[in-house]
This record gives structure tokens, C-alpha cells and sequence, in this order.
């Protein structure tokens, strides 16, 4: 028994040293350095990144992220260095590792020493780290990039990977970013869903071993996981309080974060592109540049979480986010594919009487041979259809211009209908297998963008329809596919490369017609929400979020949202989607970028005078939405109702948005109060979106004033217990 007991102690004694210690040993085989450790430490206004080289063993250390430290002094001390910064597999490493290779003498193993870092000024309020590794025994180096932005407390980090070795080095796992936690206990929320439920907001406990939240889907990403997530130390993710990292991928394929928890309860963070069939031969002196992990540590829970996310996207992370956006009206909803120039006309018209700035033409436009006329053909042709558009996109353009309302376009140019001229011109250009049969999603194929021809193609798409008619304003750009027929005929042997170079060569086109277009607004679509990240937004001013506009869904998907991208961001249109009313429509569509897809002439005269007053409030205060700090007060997932509110930087203005959900007989609905306000300042409120007609019983609070000390402490009056009502109060010093 005594033996027993004895031998295992020892085993258990060696399993902890297997897993922690070992890597704190220097590499095998070589003799210990005795350098003096060297303290890096990334700092933005409230948070701390800090990592060490350790003078032992030469290795690069991840040894803390959370609230900013005064001093880093006491790192200096041995004995942190627990977690590897870049882990690497093959030497001694016995969890996941960051990157993963095979050189070409058959050597699977990696090993990464530090040889120099620098730190430099990267401008708009932003530091860059460099810190460069390479492998003592090949010329094979990785640079690890941290970009920290100081006053948004917003971290992007990514690493560079190249080699000299005399042929290609094949490079399995490769991530953008990997993080250390030594908590008690860890709480993950993710956001998953499908086509018209995206979105949805879920949060768990980690335990030990790994949880991955990824996505194989190539081209429509995101449709049933967006590459998101809030990780929660100790307690549950609170709004207003508690350790939380934000994370997101700014990827526009596969992504993958890996969570794993050790026998020693510390979590690594693992974030970038999804290495699932995707290893990739790297050729002698390229650089493969992973995408950029953003993230942010906030020491007071998600709602500074989401805060210092949006500021940091409105300057740095979405096309012209200090600008502003069209409102919109578009006809997907209101006409489908049927449509002809008079109709269209109609509704230009309709554009104008609302208020709206563009008036969006949606898919069914184009294809004559094939006419676009379903979801079943077309695709691919994009030249007018001269049976609905005599005139062609020329004549819309120039009614538009005479009516004082700006024309924009759909597309979706990455796709084909089988029924196409494209598909019957150039079979070569499609992803398909060989030797099987095509695999359709929504009648439809991706096409080849790895091939130049095809990244032509699409460029010239664009570029000849807006060098015909530079009058276009707007486009919506849509992807409503995801891949399969997994095969390129133009990648040959590097079929693995495919889902990484699919997205290099979209974000290549983007950057050449960005180039050429810098300001243009595009709205970035995927069938939905199936695209929606950082690495797209550097190229679109918005993005839709879903298909699925009633308004009491959109509710929790904002909500979701707004975790991690900005209002000015997320286009929220008012259509025909559930049977609430006009105006709780109206309120939830403009807690984003609002826009309309009715059909204008069904409206009655008090509708009609409904919607012209809100878009007109709307013009009012949506630079207070698009740029203002977000509070969310109330939370769907928790209450029957939402609240949440936008205050300017100058806090002389806000906006209040509630909405009841479905309540219970005899609910109360309590006050709500309010944040972000100027406690001495007094500010008058007044009720916008109030319609003129029907059982509407307003918010009681319309015409008052109140300090915002009072409005922060004991709160506004703001809905009532009737399921699927709603307020809006306008809050002004
Ligand atoms: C996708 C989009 C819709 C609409 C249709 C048109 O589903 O999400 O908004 O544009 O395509 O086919």
C-alpha cells in the first residue's frame, strides 16, 4: 500500500512537471543561458500586456493581460514564466500550440527564441510592438506584431511568418494571436445561430480540455457563428462589472478561438483562421501574414467592453466610421424579383416623399439570356435585363438624380447560377469537384476568385457598372453562399490553400476597387449576417444582420450585435416581418442605421406622416447614435424588455430606446436609469416617434427636465407593461 501511495506521488510528481515545468527547462540538449530577463510591457490607457523573455532558456513568456499596472518591476522576479507566448509543437510543448510546421527535411519539431523587439510610435493614438523569434536550428522566424491603441484600450495583434529554407515549409497551425489566464474560473459567451436567427448570445462555464468555436463554411462564414466572443474571469460576464475580454477575429472565412484549461486551471486563448484542411506551404522568403485578433480587457465589465470596441472601430476598424450613412429605402421586401422601370420609378418616388436619401435597388435587375427573374438563374450576367430596365441602370440613375434622391445597386459578384452565360463561358471558374456532381446552395456556385481571371472578373464587375453610371451611390454586396465542391482547377496541387487564398484574393479586390472608390458606401451582406468581422469592415461603411427583420427578433440580435460592432455599423430596415406595429418597427430599426423596405404606397396617410416625422428625428439625432457612447441598461435576456441609450461625447446629448418584449398579465415595468450622463447638467426630455393615431399610450416623461444626477439614480418612467410597445425620449442639455 505504502508502495503504491509511493509510486504514485512520483507519477503524479512528474505529470505536474510534464505539464507546466518542462517548459520552463531550457531547450533540450542546450546548455542554460544566464542572461537577465527582459520585461516587454504593451500598455494602452487602462490595460497591461506584458510578456518576458526569460535570460534562462531565451523563450518568449506571456505573464499577464488585465488592468494596467503601475510598475512591471516585480516580473522581474523568476519563476512566472509559465505560459509560452507563440507555443510551438514538437520540442516540449503538451498543449495546443499557436503554430505548428514541417520543414522540409521532415523535421515536424519548432522551437522559437527571442532575437529583438521594438516598440514604435504607429500613430492616431496607437503604439506597434515588433518582437522577432526565430528557430535556433532553421531559418525559419516568426515577428509577432501588437498594435496598442492607448486611449481605446483596444489591442490588435497578428504575426508575420517566413523562412529561408532551400524549399517550402508546410505550416499547419499558424494563429494570430494566443493569450494566458490564471483565473479561478472562466466563463465564455459565444454567438451562434443560422440564416435569420444570428446572433444568438450564449454563455457557459469552461472546464477542463478544450472548447473551439470556428467556422469551415469558406465564403458565408459567419452564418452560424460569428467570429466573436466575451471571456468572463471568475463570474459570470456582468454589464457594469467584472474582469471581461472582447475578442474578435478580423477574418472573413474560416476563423477558429480555441479555449483550452490545463491540469493547472490556466486557460490559452488561441484565436485566427481556422487550420482545420487548410496546412499551407509557405515558399522560401514569402511572408504569411496571419489576420488580426482584435481585443480589449475591461476592468468594469462588457459595457466598456463594447465602448472601447466601438471607438476604436468608428476611427480604425470600419470604412469611414467617423462619417455618416444613408437612410435608405429598399425594395427586396416590397417587390422581389418582380419589378419593371415604372415600378421602380414609383418607387423612387416614394424615396423622396419618405425622406430617405438612396432608394436601393435589390437583386432581379440583370441577365438577359438567363433573365433573373428567381433565385434559379442568372447569377453571373451582369448586364441589365432590357425587359425590366429598357432604359438600363442609366435611366435609373438619372430619374433618382431628378427626384434629389441618390440610386443604389445590388450584386452579389462572387457567385453563378448554373443557368448563366458565365457558368456556359467559363466552367473553370467555378468551384466544383471534378469527378462529382455540383453541390447547389440556393441554385448557386462560388466562383474561383483564387484565379486572377476571376478576381478580373469581379473587379471589372463593379468597376464598368459604376464607370456607366458614376452616378451610383450605393451597393449592397451580397455572398449568399457558403462552399462546398471544395475544389479549384486554377490551385492545382495546393488545394489546402483554398479557403486561406479565397479570402486574400476577395480582400485584393476590395483593395483595388477601394482605390479607385474610397468613399463609396457598400453594405456588406451575406444572405444576412453570414459576414461580419474587421477584416471585411476595412472595406464596407455597414453590414446587414440578418434577413430576419421583425422586430422583436432583431431586438436580441442588436443586442448582440452591439457587443462588438458600432450602430453606424449595423443596418436595421423596417419592413413587413412580424405583426407588431409601425412605429415599435420603427424604434428598434433605429437604434442602428435605419432603413425602410415597405411598400410605401400601402401605407395609410397617418403611416405615411409616421414615418416622415421619425426619419426626420431620425436625421436629428443619428450622430448621436452613430458616434455616441453605448450604455446598454436593460437586457432582453434578462428582463421582458430592453433598454438601452446613446450619450455624445460632450454628454449634452442622448437617446433613450425601450421596448417592452411579450410581458405577463400584471408586470410591472420599473424605472430605468439612465448612465454616461453629466450628473450636473440638466437635461429636458422629450418623446420623438409619437404616433398621431391608434391606442399608442406615450411614455409619461415627454416635456420634463431633470438633472442627470436624478436621471442616473432614480430614473425615468420609460414603456409600459403592453407587450411589443415601445419609447423613444430625445435627451438634451
Ligand atoms: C440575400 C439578402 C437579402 C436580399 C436577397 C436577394 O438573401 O440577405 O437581403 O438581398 O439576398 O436575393
Amino acid at each position: 500500500m505504502k508502495k503504491l501511495f509511493y509510486l504514485l506521488t512520483v507519477f503524479s510528481i512528474s505529470l505536474t512537471l510534464n505539464a507546466q515545468d518542462i517548459a520552463r527547462s531550457p531547450i533540450g540538449g542546450q546548455q542554460p543561458k544566464s542572461d537577465p530577463d527582459k520585461i516587454i510591457s504593451i500598455e494602452t490607457a487602462k490595460s497591461s500586456l506584458v510578456l518576458k523573455v526569460s535570460g534562462r532558456d531565451g523563450r518568449l513568456y506571456h505573464l499577464y493581460l488585465g488592468p494596467r499596472l503601475s510598475s512591471t518591476e516585480s516580473f522581474n522576479q523568476r519563476g512566472n514564466e509559465n505560459h509560452l507566448a507563440y507555443a510551438t509543437f514538437g520540442t516540449d510543448n503538451l498543449f495546443e500550440p499557436a503554430i505548428r510546421v514541417l520543414h522540409n527535411d521532415g523535421n515536424p519539431s519548432l522551437e522559437l527564441i527571442y532575437v529583438s523587439h521594438e516598440t514604435a510610435n504607429a500613430g492616431n493614438d496607437a503604439t506597434l510592438t515588433r518582437i522577432l523569434l526565430r528557430d535556433p536550428q532553421y531559418p525559419f522566424e516568426v515577428t509577432l506584431f501588437c498594435k496598442a491603441f492607448t486611449a481605446t484600450d483596444v489591442f490588435e495583434q497578428w504575426a508575420e511568418i517566413r523562412h529561408t529554407e532551400k524549399k517550402p515549409v508546410t505550416i499547419y497551425n499558424y494563429a494570430s494571436s494566443m493569450l494566458h489566464f490564471d483565473a479561478e474560473r472562466y466563463w465564455l459567451t459565444q454567438f451562434h445561430g443560422d440564416w435569420a436567427e444570428e446572433m444568438k448570445a450564449r454563455e457557459s462555464e469552461l472546464t477542463a480540455g478544450i472548447k473551439i468555436l470556428d467556422s469551415k463554411l469558406g465564403s458565408r462564414a459567419h452564418m452560424y457563428q460569428t467570429p466573436v466572443f466575451l471571456l468572463s474571469l471568475n463570474e459570470k460576464a456582468e454589464e457594469n462589472s467584472g474582469q471581461v475580454l472582447a475578442g474578435t477575429l478580423g477574418w472573413s472565412g474560416n476563423f477558429r478561438f480555441l479555449f483550452e484549461v490545463d491540469e493547472k486551471n490556466s486557460l490559452r486563448v488561441i484565436s485566427g483562421i481556422n487550420p482545420f484542411a487548410s496546412e499551407y506551404s509557405l515558399q522560401p522568403g514569402k511572408v504569411f501574414k496571419t489576420p488580426s485578433m482584435i481585443f480589449t480587457f475591461s476592468n468594469s465589465g462588457t459595457g466598456q467592453a463594447s465602448r472601447n470596441l466601438h471607438r476604436w472601430a468608428i476611427n480604425h476598424g470600419v470604412l469611414n466610421g467617423t462619417g455618416s450613412r444613408y437612410t435608405l429605402l429598399n425594395n427586396w421586401e416590397a417587390t422581389g424579383f418582380n419589378f419593371d422601370e415604372k415600378k421602380l420609378t414609383s418607387i423612387l418616388d416614394d424615396t423622396k416623399k419618405m425622406g430617405l436619401d438612396v432608394f436601393l435597388l435589390d437583386d432581379g435587375w440583370f441577365a438577359n439570356k438567363y433573365p433573373r427573374n428567381h433565385d434559379r438563374a442568372g447569377l453571373g450576367d451582369w448586364q441589365e435585363n432590357k425587359a425590366k430596365l429598357p432604359g438600363g441602370l442609366g435611366y435609373l440613375v438619372k430619374e433618382a438624380d431628378a427626384r434629389g434622391v441618390k440610386f443604389g445597386i445590388w450584386i452579389e459578384p462572387e457567385m453563378v447560377n448554373p443557368r448563366s452565360e458565365l457558368y456556359e463561358n467559363h466552367p473553370e471558374w467555378i468551384l466544383k469537384l471534378p469527378n462529382r456532381p455540383e453541390h447547389y446552395f440556393r441554385n448557386q456556385l462560388v466562383l474561383d476568385l483564387t484565379n486572377p481571371k476571376v478576381q478580373e472578373f469581379v473587379y471589372n464587375v463593379v468597376d464598368g457598372m459604376l464607370t456607366a453610371n458614376p452616378g451610383i451611390a450605393f451597393i449592397k454586396w451580397d455572398c449568399n453562399r457558403m462552399m462546398t465542391n471544395m475544389y479549384s482547377t486554377y490551385l492545382k496541387d495546393k488545394q489546402s490553400h483554398l479557403y486561406i487564398d479565397y479570402v486574400n484574393s476577395l480582400y485584393g479586390v476590395l483593395e483595388r476597387l477601394r482605390s479607385k472608390y474610397p468613399d463609396l458606401p457598400i453594405m456588406l451582406c451575406s444572405g444576412g449576417g453570414g459576414r461580419v468581422d474587421y477584416g471585411a469592415l476595412k472595406y464596407f461603411t455597414e453590414f446587414w444582420a440578418s434577413d430576419n427583420t421583425d422586430p422583436l427578433e432583431r431586438i436580441y440580435m442588436q443586442w448582440g450585435y452591439s457587443y462588438f460592432f458600432p450602430a453606424i455599423s449595423v443596418c436595421n430596415h423596417v419592413t413587413s416581418w412580424g405583426k407588431q406595429s409601425l412605429k415599435y418597427k420603427t424604434d428598434v430599426a433605429m437604434m442602428g442605421k435605419m432603413g425602410f423596405d415597405i411598400e410605401v404606397d400601402k401605407l395609410t396617410e397617418n403611416e405615411l406622416k409616421f414615418c416622415q416625422d421619425a426619419i426626420a428625428n431620425y436625421n436629428r439625432i443619428k450622430d448621436v447614435i452613430y458616434k455616441g457612447d453605448l450604455y446598454r441598461l436593460i437586457s432582453p435576456y434578462k428582463e421582458n424588455r430592453a433598454a438601452l441609450m446613446y450619450v455624445n461625447q460632450e454628454k449634452t446629448k442622448a437617446v433613450l430606446f425601450s421596448y417592452t418584449l411579450n410581458t405577463r398579465y400584471g408586470e410591472t415595468i420599473n424605472r430605468v436609469r439612465l448612465q454616461g450622463l453629466d450628473p450636473d447638467k440638466t437635461y429636458n426630455i422629450r418623446e420623438i416617434n409619437v404616433p398621431n393615431e391608434g391606442r399608442f399610450r406615450g411614455g409619461s416623461e415627454n416635456g420634463r427636465s431633470y438633472t442627470g444626477d436624478y436621471l442616473m439614480n432614480v430614473g425615468l418612467n420609460a414603456g409600459s407593461s403592453t407587450p411589443l410597445t415601445s419609447v423613444v425620449y430625445e435627451i438634451t442639455e
